[in-house]
């Protein structure tokens, strides 16, 4: 009787709203592509899909309350690269990446940017370099905490540029980028999704863009690449894929992967994120085997970077 209720649970799924974690706080760019993913999804899923921001510890907070919670379909998380950085970054996870998680699937590519608070005394980063170097050892740097991306990017700057800074970390680059505007830090390197607009208001100075090639439509295309600019390798854009915990129904798993292809292909989901210089992956890419594929690899491919990076790590 226990397994025919079950299956008929599962045949109605969903019938009661979603809890969808986003692991930053709101305000930031995760907060900010959650909410657009959570209203192209409802048009399938025909229920609520209600963000719950668990910010701290770099996103691996959240990462753990999703990887503990009920494993019946009503808890997600949206979480990005820092899926693959964390476990170099941190010795006593509490949960494990492959292991913990039914993937859903990949959905979206957000590039960088390095940005400075509008009273810098540099208006290009020829002369940001020089600010830099006038100012070593007094250069605060803002990030979302260990497994960031926001914190990886900054582990590459000063790594590349073999600089340290003093890293001031938040529960998300929201605050940070409030305390950015007010002056309170120098730098961030955060995604376009939230510093496009503050770009073009000019309430922040840019300096660059993290991708190998200039982003092209969007407010940012004549922002010159960090390579450009010299600093070599610079090639790193913030990807984003959906999870479940694991031993979450064959059936849920099914319903909210199509729900997601559906949503990576709504006109209204792609304008949003494509407008703010984010990039929807192809549909093979949000396949749930392909997901894990590519979480996989990137964790083999970040491990020695952020190793050898190490002495710059906050
Ligand atoms: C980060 O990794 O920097 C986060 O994406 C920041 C955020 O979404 O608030």
């Amino acid at each position: 009787i226990l397994a025919a209720a079950s299956l008929a649970a599962q045949a109605d799924y969903p019938d009661k709203p979603i809890t969808l974690v986003v692991p930053f706080s709101a305000g930031g760019p995760t907060d900010k592509v959650a909410r657009d993913l959570a209203e192209a999804m409802r048009k399938t899923l025909r229920t609520g899909l209600i963000i719950e921001n668990v910010g701290g510890a770099g996103g691996t907070l959240g990462a753990t309350k999703v990887a503990k919670a009920q494993p019946d379909g009503y808890t997600l998380l949206m979480h990005h690269i820092g899926m693959a950085t964390s476990p170099s970054l941190y010795r006593n996870m509490q949960y494990r990446t492959l292991d913990d998680f039914e993937y859903l699937g990949l959905m979206i590519e957000v590039p960088m940017t390095l940005i400075g608070r509008p009273s810098l005394p540099a208006s290009n980063y020829a002369e940001l370099q020089r600010w830099l170097a006038a100012n070593k050892g007094k250069i605060n740097l803002a990030n979302a905490g260990l497994g960031s991306a926001s914190h990886l990017c900054g582990l590459l700057l000063q790594s590349t540029l073999k600089l340290d800074m003093t890293t001031v970390p938040y529960k998300g680059t929201g605050p940070a980028m409030t305390d950015l505007i007010a002056g309170q830090v120098d730098l961030l390197c955060d995604q376009t999704t939230n510093t496009s607009g503050q770009i073009e208001a000019g309430r922040v100075r840019a300096y660059g863009v993290t991708t190998s090639k200039r982003l092209s439509g969007s407010a940012l295309d004549k922002l010159a690449t960090l390579q450009e600019l010299g600093l070599r390798g610079f090639d790193v854009s913030i990807w984003y894929g959906l999870y479940a915990p694991r031993g979450t129904p064959k059936p849920a798993l099914d319903k909210l992967n199509s729900a997601l292809k559906a949503a990576l292909r709504d006109p209204e989901f792609r304008k949003r994120e494509e407008a703010l210089g984010a990039v929807i992956v192809s549909d093979a890419r949000s396949n749930p085997a392909e997901h894990k594929r590519f979480v996989d690899s990137e964790i083999n491919k970040w491990a020695p970077i952020i190793k050898a990076a190490g002495q710059y790590a906050d």
